[in-house]
C-alpha cells in the first residue's frame, strides 16, 4: 500500500470539525497530510503526524495545499465553438435571442450530433486534463447538448469512457436543455417523452447520477421540469435545476418542492424562494463566469446568506454562457463580482460543492477517511488564489491514482 506524507507550510483543510468564527477553513499552519493507498489518514501538524508517519515517504510541499477543488456544474461534454454568437453578443445581442433564432445551444447540439463518439471522448479527456491541471479532481459533467435519446447517451458514454482516466467525474442528464428543432416548438410532448422514454433508459444503464432541468423564460417550464424531474427521482436519480438565470419563474421552489441537491445561477430568485431553499437543503451554485459573460449583474448574495442558503461556486464551463475551464477563475469572479468572502468561495469550490454531490463522504475536504485529493499551489496564502488572474498557479496535483503520485514527486 502506497504512504505517503505531504507537508505544507500552510494546509487548508476545509475540514467543519476544525473551522471557527474566525477561521471557517480550518488553517493548519506547518501541517502535514499523512495518505495511506488512496485515502487520507491523519490531519495535524507536521510535528503530530511525523510521530504516526513511520517511513512514509515525505513529500515537502513550499506553498498551500489545498483539497482537490471540485467543480459542481459544467458542460464540459460539448465539442464546437461558438465564436461567432459570442462576436454577436459582443456587439449588443442578446443570448435569448440568439437561441430564440436557433442559435446557442442548438448550434451546440448540431456539433454534438455531428461528433463521433469517441472524438468526443478524446475532447472531454482532454478538457477533463485542463481542468484538473487547475487543482479540480471532481468535475460535473452535463449532457444537454445531444437533445434527443442517441445524442444525450452518446455524451454521457463519452462521460463514463473518460471516468477511466480521470476518476471522479459526476455524470448528469441535462434532460431539458433546448427543444431541438423535430420538436417543432412542442415543450409538453417534449418532456413527456422525456419521462416516459428517454429517462427511464438512461436510468437502467446507470449512464447518470443526477438529471438537470433549465427553467427559465424561454426555456423550459416548471411544469415540463416537475413532470421530469419527479420521475428522475422515482428512479433514484438526484435532481438539479438550473433555475433563474433570466427570470423568476419560480424555479427556485421547484429545486425545494423536489428536495434538489442545488438550484443554480440564482440571478433572478426571491426571498421566497431562498427561504424554500433553505428550509429544504437546496444548494445555491453560484457561476459568475456565465454572468459576467452575460454582463449580468450578482444574484442578491447577501438574501442567500441570510437565508441561510449554503453556497457553492462552479465554473458552468461551456461554450455559449461560461468559455472557461478554470474553476480558479470562478472562485476569483465570486469574490470580484459577487462579494464572496475568500473563505466562502474556497468551501463553495471544495465541501460545499462536494456535498452538493451528494460527495461529503469522499472529497471536498482534507480529513481521515476522505480520499487523497490534493492541489499545491505555487502560492502562500489562500487569498492569493483570487487575484493574479489568468495565470496557472497550481503546481502540481494529486488525485487517486498511486502511479500519478510517484510521477509527481519525481518533479517535486
Ligand atoms: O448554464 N442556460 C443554460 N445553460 C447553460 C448555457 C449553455 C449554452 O449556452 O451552451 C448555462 O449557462
Ligand atoms: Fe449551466
Amino acid at each position: 500500500m502506497t504512504r505517503f506524507v505531504i507537508t505544507a507550510p500552510r494546509v487548508i483543510t476545509c475540514d467543519p470539525a476544525r473551522a471557527t468564527e474566525a477561521d471557517a477553513l480550518g488553517v493548519i499552519e506547518q501541517g502535514a497530510v499523512l495518505v495511506e493507498g488512496d485515502t487520507i489518514a491523519a490531519v495535524g501538524t507536521a510535528v503530530e503526524i511525523s510521530d504516526r508517519a513511520g517511513d512514509a515517504q515525505v513529500m515537502a510541499h513550499d506553498g498551500l495545499l489545498t483539497p482537490g477543488l471540485v467543480d459542481a456544474h459544467t458542460h464540459a461534454p460539448f465539442t464546437g465553438s461558438r465564436h461567432i454568437e459570442y462576436a454577436l453578443r459582443m456587439a449588443g445581442a442578446g443570448y435569448e435571442e440568439i437561441a430564440a433564432a436557433g442559435g446557442g445551444i442548438v448550434s451546440t447540439m448540431r456539433a454534438v450530433r455531428a461528433a463521433e463518439a469517441t472524438a468526443l471522448t478524446h475532447e472531454l479527456e482532454w478538457r477533463a486534463k485542463r481542468m484538473h491541471d487547475h487543482g479540480v479532481t471532481t468535475i460535473e459533467c452535463k449532457s444537454g447538448y445531444g437533445l434527443d435519446l442517441a445524442n444525450e447517451r452518446k455524451q454521457l458514454e463519452a462521460v463514463a469512457r473518460a471516468s477511466i482516466a480521470w476518476p471522479r467525474l459526476v455524470p448528469t442528464y441535462l434532460a431539458l436543455h433546448a427543444l431541438p428543432p423535430e420538436a417543432n416548438g412542442d415543450g409538453d410532448a417534449y418532456a413527456e417523452r422525456v419521462a416516459r422514454e428517454w429517462l427511464p433508459e438512461i436510468a437502467t444503464a446507470k449512464l447518470a447520477r443526477f438529471v438537470d432541468a433549465y427553467v427559465d423564460r424561454g426555456a423550459f417550464t416548471v411544469e415540463q421540469a416537475r413532470l421530469v424531474l419527479s420521475r428522475a427521482k422515482e428512479l433514484g436519480l438526484g435532481v438539479r435545476v438550473h433555475a433563474g438565470q433570466f427570470a423568476d419563474v419560480g424555479a427556485a421552489e421547484l429545486a425545494a418542492e423536489l428536495g434538489a441537491a442545488s438550484a443554480d445561477h440564482l440571478e433572478h430568485v426571491g426571498e421566497r424562494g431562498l427561504e424554500a431553499m433553505a428550509a429544504a437543503g437546496v444548494r445555491a451554485v453560484l457561476l459568475p463566469v456565465a454572468s459576467f459573460t452575460l454582463k449580468q449583474e450578482p444574484p442578491p448574495i447577501d438574501a442567500m446568506r441570510r437565508a441561510g442558503v449554503r453556497l457553492v461556486v462552479a465554473s458552468d464551463a461551456n461554450p455559449g454562457t461560461a468559455p472557461t475551464e478554470s474553476l480558479p477563475l470562478a472562485i476569483a469572479l465570486a469574490v470580484r463580482s459577487y462579494g464572496l468572502t475568500v473563505a466562502e468561495a474556497l468551501l463553495g469550490a471544495t465541501r460545499e460543492a462536494a456535498a452538493s454531490l451528494g460527495l461529503e463522504h469522499v472529497c471536498g475536504a482534507l480529513r481521515p477517511g476522505l480520499s487523497g485529493d490534493f492541489a499545491m499551489w505555487n502560492l502562500p496564502h489562500e487569498a492569493a488564489i483570487v487575484q493574479p488572474w489568468g495565470v496557472w498557479p497550481v503546481r502540481a496535483i494529486i488525485a487517486k491514482m498511486a502511479a500519478y503520485v510517484f510521477d509527481l514527486r519525481s518533479e517535486l
